[in-house]
């Protein structure tokens, strides 16, 4: 455990010094987007993760797509997490750190993702963002 915190700070404090920027898509539509007209830079420094929302509403699938902080992201992930059923009215919501990441169905594992991270270890990471993040 005490090696994972480190390990989980380290990552975090990884960027510092450094001006990290990444870039998302962003979005709201039925469709996937991908195109390189909903690429956008993201804050520097501030959203550093891209977050994509998956809707599946009574006229179809939406996708809500852009740049976000990693807390803002990590709480709204794990907050809908038991509303990412997959079926009409689910809402999932995924967030990843690596350049245009929300992109169309990811096979590349997503650092975090509704889907396939434990609650339990989202809300631990979660706690460390919130309290070790402001530190680094
Ligand atoms: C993003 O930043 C790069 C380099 O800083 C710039 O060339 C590009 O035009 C920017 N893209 C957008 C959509 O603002």
């Amino acid at each position: 455990m005490r090696l994972f915190a480190l390990s989980a700070l380290l990552l975090l404090c990884s960027g510092t010094g450094r001006t990290l920027q990444i870039q998302c898509y962003q979005c709201e539509m039925t469709q996937d987007c991908a195109a390189p007209e909903f690429i956008v830079n993201c804050t520097v420094n501030v959203q550093d993760m891209c977050q994509k929302e998956v809707l599946v509403m009574d006229d179809g699938t939406h996708y809500r797509k852009s740049c976000a902080s990693s807390g803002a992201c990590l709480i709204a992930s794990s907050g809908y997490q038991q509303f990412c059923t997959g079926k009409l009215h689910s809402v999932c919501i995924s967030c990843c750190n690596t350049p245009l990441c929300n992109g169309p169905r990811q096979k590349r594992r997503p650092l975090l993702s509704s889907t396939s991270v434990p609650v339990p270890r989202i809300q631990l990471l979660l706690l460390l963002l919130l309290l070790l993040g402001p530190l680094c």
